[in-house]
């Protein structure tokens, strides 16, 4: 079973279980089906070696908690001599994790042959990774092609409620859209001014859009590359950006913090939440939407100062009467942390991913169990 349990650690613990809370039924549903499960799954970005600090520990550790039962953790070779013994011999119903997949360079290369010796520690394959399905990687697309698969539950549901929210939603539907890059979200916006009636944007790529708009930006972060873009996104007149943000110098939590008019920021100060003004134009906007999308955070909101915009957004989509979707790490991690997650009509397990399926209406991972389908 592949799983997406790239998920967010501090000191060694996991921080955020969600998105491995969210196969459980999966794993439940196997065991009490008397399978072994092997389960598997990258964490961060480590380089095609082994690397103890992205070690599956504390993954097993959590799974095995919330499981109840133990967990073990496979040597870090990955395949080999030394795991496929454990695998073959585990008895129904036990579960085995396996170290970080990207401790091995044939993951990300999408190498056939570890594909191939991935796929020899099971008999049937799960893609239970929703999340990590937009990559063309070995696990991912390589054992449809090897061994009877199938989709998991989390998997079908990610894909059940995208579609419904992009087949037919309720207007008006707006999109709240944040993080760092305008460049990793520029095909999402354009896919989504087919659907919505309304961006809001926030978080770091808004800078690039002040840019575009003739503001002052100061130290913020830009990519001077899109501002042409930028400034075609917003003749569509659909698209909102901050009207005010709160700077800083430097990114503490006691950092001394201003609110200004968010294309008058001065040389050395960085804009890194959005202004109260704003906050509040987005929370209304999102009030009277019928269907929420949000994915990504309005500002740096894990360090306190820059954390209101967020936080403001959050509790909008919570308390909206709307069909709402939240995904994307940073702000499916805020609405848990805020405890409003059950308030939320769905929280996306996918970062990447779930953009890419709102984009293409497909991934990698997606086609490679069907084109296994038609072996
Ligand atoms: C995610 O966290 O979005 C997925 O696990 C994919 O991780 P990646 O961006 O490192 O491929």
């Amino acid at each position: 079973m592949r799983a997406d349990f790239n998920v967010p650690l501090r000191d060694g613990t996991v921080e955020d279980d969600l998105r491995i809370a969210t196969v459980l039924d999966t794993v439940r549903w196997l065991r009490e089906h008397h399978a072994a499960v092997v389960a598997c799954g990258h964490l961060g970005r480590p380089k095609g070696k082994p690397d103890p600090q992205f070690s599956m520990a504390p993954v097993a550790e959590r799974l095995g908690e919330l499981l109840g039962t133990q967990v073990p953790l496979a040597p870090a070779t990955i395949v080999g001599p030394k795991v496929h013994p454990l695998a073959a011999t585990l008895a129904p119903g036990e579960v085995l994790m396996l170290e970080n997949l990207r401790f091995h360079p044939g993951e990300t290369d999408n190498d056939p042959a570890f594909a191939v010796n991935l796929s020899e520690l099971g008999d049937v394959y799960v893609n239970e990774a929703f999340g990590a399905s937009h990559r063309a990687h070995a696990s991912i697309v390589g054992p449809p092609r090897v061994l009877p698969s199938a989709g998991g539950r989390l998997l079908f549901r990610e894909v059940e409620v995208l579609s419904q929210l992009l087949a037919e939603p309720a207007h008006p539907f707006v999109a709240v859209l944040g993080g760092a890059k305008v460049s990793d979200k520029l095909g999402v916006i354009d896919a989504l001014l087919d659907w919505c009636d309304t961006i809001l944007v926030g978080g770091a790529m808004a800078f690039t859009f002040l840019v575009a708009r003739g503001g002052d930006v100061g130290d913020s972060l830009v990519e001077p590359d899109m501002v042409g873009e930028c400034k075609r996104l917003l003749e569509t007149d659909r698209v909102r950006i901050p009207v005010d943000v709160v700077i800083a110098q430097d990114v503490t939590d006691d950092a001394e913090t201003r609110i200004v008019s968010a294309g008058a920021i001065p040389a050395g100060w960085k804009g890194l939440d959005i202004g109260p003004e704003t906050a509040a134009i987005f929370a209304d906007e999102i009030g009277a939407a019928a269907t929420v999308l949000w994915n990504g955070p309005m500002g740096v909101f894990e360090v306190a100062p820059f954390a209101a915009g967020t936080h403001t957004v959050a509790e909008a989509v919570a308390d909206a009467g709307a069909f709402t979707v939240v995904g994307g790490g940073d702000s499916a991690a805020a609405v848990r942390q805020m405890g409003v997650a059950d308030q939320i009509g769905h929280v996306s397990t996918g970062g990447g991913a779930t953009l890419e399926f709102i984009e293409r209406g497909d991934l990698p991972g997606l086609a490679a169990l069907r084109e296994g389908r038609k072996r």
